[in-house]
């Protein structure tokens, strides 16, 4: 892969030092790439770390999957999920690693960073479905690692970005211009650079690299596009739907780029459908349990 993504030296020092997804992660997001994988090489990746494994088995029998206990072996889970949703087990499973934090109030950023990432993909895999996109399983994958930018400076520049996001863990405009002002590059930016590093297809490159900024994607905009709206989607499920904040919340995001390109796209976006959006989320995130734990 061409290398794309620009970042000053302090930020590429920073995402080269960072633990690099175990062996089978990479193996299988490379295999993924391809169509004319064949099932057994899969499998025996798959089968090649033990612990993943087993980890394979109890996620595709969660209530998340919809299987329910059903899934025996690593056979049956490769033939029933395929190699996508296998993919995103493996690299959801090696994610919870880099959400941990020593310090206790990095702890607590981190768990809400970790927090908000699992609702993005369970959010975005909805929005997904919405525009009728093929893989929404790909949506679950982007969302959850959308700000591993964060990641890279939570421990690199501990306290500069603490400073930066606040206890309460914000993406504002105002937060992306000062990581730019304190580090060279925003957390959007930073998490493309590892991703590319890992290898990962541009499909999920670009919608990370523009998740705030998804009109200037000219590659996977529509992507780029649901992540953003998923982004604020997730966020919005911090506070209380009849609170005076969320109102001013939607009002707020009604008024941006963002919300002109959705509608644009046909979506019939509105102070409604937002809301109507928000209980149907409450409802999934129910529905979905705690998937959180299962990744962590
Ligand atoms: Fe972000
Ligand atoms: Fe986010």
């Amino acid at each position: 892969m061409a290398e794309v993504i620009t970042c000053p030296a302090n930020i590429v020092d920073a995402v080269n030092s960072l633990p690099t997804l175990p062996d089978t992660a990479i193996r299988l997001i490379e295999l993924a790439k391809n169509d004319d994988y064949s099932v057994a090489e899969v499998e025996s990746v798959v089968k090649s770390d033990p612990a993943l494994a087993v980890r394979v088995l109890k996620v595709a029998n969660s209530p998340f999957y919809g299987f329910l206990g059903r899934i025996s072996s690593i056979e049956h889970a490769t033939s029933l999920l395929g190699i996508n949703e296998l993919k995103n087990i493996f690299v959801a499973s090696a994610m919870a690693n880099y959400f941990a934090d020593g310090s206790q109030r990095g702890y607590l950023l981190m768990k809400r960073v970790r927090d908000h990432s699992v609702k993005t993909g369970l959010v975005a895999r909805m929005i997904g479905e919405k525009f009728n996109e093929a893989d929404v399983s790909e949506f679950f994958l982007i969302g959850l690692i959308h700000d591993i930018g964060m990641v890279v400076f939570a421990k690199h520049a501990k306290e500069d970005f603490f400073n930066i996001v606040s206890d309460e863990f914000v993406e504002t405009e105002e937060t992306i211009r000062l990581e730019k002002e304190t580090f060279g590059a925003s957390h959007s930016e930073t998490g493309a650079l590892v991703l590319e590093n890992w290898r990962f297809p541009f499909s999920i490159v670009y919608p990370v690299l523009y998740h705030h900024e998804p009109w200037l994607d000219t590659n996977y905009p529509l992507f780029s596009m649901i992540m953003h709206f998923a982004d604020f989607l997730s966020h919005l499920t911090e506070d209380d739907p009849k609170s005076q904040k969320q109102r001013m919340q939607i009002k707020r995001f009604l008024g941006t780029k963002g919300a002109k390109m959705i509608s644009d796209s046909g979506f019939d976006l509105t102070f409604d459908s937002i809301i109507d959006l928000r209980g149907r989320i409450d409802r999934l995130l129910v529905e979905a349990g705690d998937v959180v734990s299962l990744f962590a």
